[in-house]
């Protein structure tokens, strides 16, 4: 079975590919490494070499069709795209371009060439300020953010193909909060400059390379005050690519990949200090704009579905998420 992956030196893609490739397929990978780094390439063939790469901008169409014609595909999961909410505020149109063009692409792309089975990473940022939790047939509600709308778009344009085209096949999947790394420590968030995300920001502030965490504010209307959120292990998402991808059927189908269970920003950071053996200095300031409370998923769905359920805990997430940054 052979399957493109775009984004495959991204983080949640690098991590995809080795699962994948673990259970037997082989890969065309495709980046152009505007967020990844190409020695990730070195770390992959390390893990498993059953893949070939293309640097190729997936929104440039005739570099996509090149390597379509060139390979046998089978189905394709597309991870490529940018995921800054606050540079998609500034740049909204790089983000449109960028996130929204990509996947019309490389829908078109595919139907020419009869491969009808689809992957999408999309997010659960996509719910709004629904209640939690989070369910995949709840009305989306507009985010706050031009990232968040480029999510949205490309599920409702892969639904109106998948009405048009009863052979076409899509799974749609609603990431919560992906952290944590590769076991082995060759992969894991690389983030360029200051961190937005959590996980990334307290492990460089473990490492001394920044100095506090800032907790964006204790007055929530959650247990401690502290935003809460549904963190999953980078390879327990991995995996739920490969159930998704095993099952795809006709139509479009959406599944959340979260664990379900909700853990307040106070809770991560005594989880990492308890994991790693150490402290990480931190001081509440003001909420962040565009921040929910809470937000976790339903994960039954998938559960039933798909067969997956992530297995990993808190604490395997800290570990192996300051594994990797110590490392680097
Ligand atoms: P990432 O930035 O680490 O990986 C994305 C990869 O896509 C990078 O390697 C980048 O170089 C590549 N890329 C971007 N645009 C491209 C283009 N036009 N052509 C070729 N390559 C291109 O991000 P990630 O965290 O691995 O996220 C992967 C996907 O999952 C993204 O679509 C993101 O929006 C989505 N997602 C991520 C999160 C998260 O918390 N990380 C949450 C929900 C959804
Ligand atoms: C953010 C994005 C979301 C995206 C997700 C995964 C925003 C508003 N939302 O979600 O669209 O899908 O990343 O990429 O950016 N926190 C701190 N201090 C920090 C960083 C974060 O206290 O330095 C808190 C936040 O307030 C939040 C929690 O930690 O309560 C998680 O934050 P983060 O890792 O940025 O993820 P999300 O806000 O869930």
């Amino acid at each position: 079975m052979k399957l493109l992956v775009t984004g495959g030196t991204g983080y949640i893609g690098s991590h995809t590919c080795v699962a994948l490739m673990d259970q037997g397929y082989s890969l065309i990978i495709l980046d152009n490494f505007s967020n990844s780094k190409s020695s990730v390439l070195e770390n992959l063939r390390k893990l498993n070499d059953n893949f070939i790469f293309y640097n190729i901008d997936v929104t440039d169409k005739k570099a996509v069709e090149q390597v379509f014609s060139k390979h046998e595909i089978d189905g394709v999961i597309h991870f490529a795209g940018y995921k800054s909410v606050e540079e998609s505020v500034v740049e909204p149109l790089k983000y449109y371009l960028n996130n929204v063009v990509s996947t019309m692409i490389l829908v078109k792309v595919c139907k020419k060439y009869n491969v009808n089975k689809f992957v999408f990473s999309s997010s659960a940022t996509v719910y709004g300020e629904n209640k939690v939790p989070f369910k995949e047939e709840m009305e989306l509600l507009p985010t706050t953010n031009p990232y968040g709308e480029t999510k949205a778009m490309s599920e409702r344009i892969l639904m109106d193909v998948a009405k048009a085209d009863p052979n076409f096949s899509v799974s749609i999947l609603r990431y919560f909060n992906p952290v944590g790394a590769h076991e082995s420590g060759l992969i894991g968030e690389n983030t360029k400059g200051i961190p937005n995300n959590i996980m990334p920001y307290i492990s460089k502030v473990a490492k001394g390379e920044l100095d506090k965490l800032k907790i964006y504010g204790n007055d929530y209307p959650t247990p401690d005050g502290t935003g809460v959120r549904d963190y999953i292990h980078v390879m327990d998402l991995a995996e739920g690519h490969v159930a998704a991808y095993k099952h795809l059927s006709k139509g479009v189908h959406i599944y959340n990949l979260g664990t379900g269970k909700g853990t307040s920003v106070l809770e991560l950071v005594q989880a990492f200090e308890k994991a790693n053996g150490m402290k990480v200095p931190y001081e509440i300031v003001e909420r962040r704009p565009g921040d929910i409370a809470v937000c976790y998923a339903d994960v039954s769905k998938a559960e039933k579905e798909l067969g997956w359920k992530a297995k990993r805990n808190l604490i395997d997430m800290c570990r192996d998420a300051w594994r990797f940054e110590s490392s680097i």
